[in-house]
């Protein structure tokens, strides 16, 4: 379960534990405009209500017919906010610019983001639907959206950018501490929007380098070859394989294999290894009944070789034996 902030944050009321190079900058300015905030606020407040009470309509209580100016007060109401603005706009273009300019040297990461699930190609050509980093190492995203507008967001380093479809975005940071951290898309694109999250690891140098290897590797045995795929190419994310019948944006395939099953258009299919591959490469060729609605699954097509595409179809022919759940 996912509780978002609140089960971050024992010490700490509002932000979850920082963990990068731009995380004082942003809680120093944050903290800045709130009690600058609060300091005019408190005041203004208590003013106001003195004066309402001063002034207030009352037998035998005349107002001033005009307005009274006060000319040393305004120029100080004036140039002193004015000044405390200007601050606020320098140092938020100043994180701005440290955000944006890219460091030379970067351990750099290939972001790829689609409805509903992140997946990270590294250095190596390995890749994981985790966010794997270097601890103090700056690190370079190279983001880009198969689909619609996402927005990656990692809260414990203060780092959010959008993911636009079209064109790459990049971002960068430096990681601070080892620790695993939450990962968020946080613009709305459609159904499971809110389940694409994912993890950050920061690890040290030689972890790091055990991750890359591993992640370039996949499984000779097919069926482990295909779990690993279920889940490093993001079909985990719609279709829940653990349970039958526990559908989320798409269906689950638990206990399908074999049978015919019923498609948006009337007809029948049978679930066998030709459906699960045109299924792959073209989705919305014979969609499944119930799932002919808005965001139709993307095209796998040049992402998966064949031996991948076989390795989930033993994956997927393996749930048909899965014992249904306990009663
Ligand atoms: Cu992707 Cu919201």
């Amino acid at each position: 379960m996912h509780f978002l902030l609140a089960d971050k944050v024992p010490d700490y009321a509002w932000f979850p534990t920082g963990a990068s190079n731009f995380v004082p900058q942003v809680d120093f300015l944050f903290w800045a405009i709130m009690w600058i905030s609060a300091a005019f606020f408190i005041p203004i407040v208590i003013a106001m209500g003195y004066f309402m009470w001063k002034y207030r309509d009352r037998p035998g209580y005349r107002g001033s017919p005009e307005a009274l100016h006060n000319t040393p007060l305004e120029i100080t109401w004036t140039v002193i906010p004015t000044a405390i603005v200007v601050w606020i706009f320098w140092e938020g273009a100043v994180g701005y610019l440290d955000m944006t300019r890219i460091p030379k040297g970067t351990v750099d990461v290939q972001v790829n983001a689609k409805k509903w699930a992140w997946n990270f190609k590294y250095s190596n050509g390995g890749e994981d639907s985790i966010l794997c980093i270097p601890v103090n190492k700056d690190v370079k995203l190279i983001m880009r959206s198969e689909d619609v507008l996402h927005s990656f967001y990692i809260p414990s380093f203060r780092a959010k950018r959008d993911v636009v479809p079209g064109r790459y975005s990049y971002m960068w940071f430096r990681p601070t501490k080892e620790g695993i951290y939450d990962l968020f898309c946080t613009e709305y694109c459609g159904d499971n929007h809110s389940g694409m999250i994912t993890k950050v690891q920061v690890v040290s140098d030689e972890e790091y380098a055990k991750f890359l290897e591993k992640a370039i590797r996949e499984p000779e045995d097919p069926l482990e070859r295909g779990k690993l795929l279920y889940k490093r190419k993001g079909c985990a994310t719609c279709h829940n394989a653990a349970k039958e019948g526990a559908n989320g944006p798409g269906p689950s395939y638990n206990g399908s294999w074999g049978k015919t099953v019923p498609l948006e258009s009337g007809s029948e299919v049978a679930f066998d290894e030709n459906y699960v591959r045109e299924s792959i490469l073209n989705p919305t060729a014979k969609k499944r009944k119930g799932y002919g609605a808005a965001s139709p699954m993307n095209s796998y097509a040049g992402q998966l070789k064949d031996e991948q595409i076989d390795a989930l179809i033993t994956f997927i022919k393996s749930l048909e034996n899965e014992a249904p759940p306990a009663k």
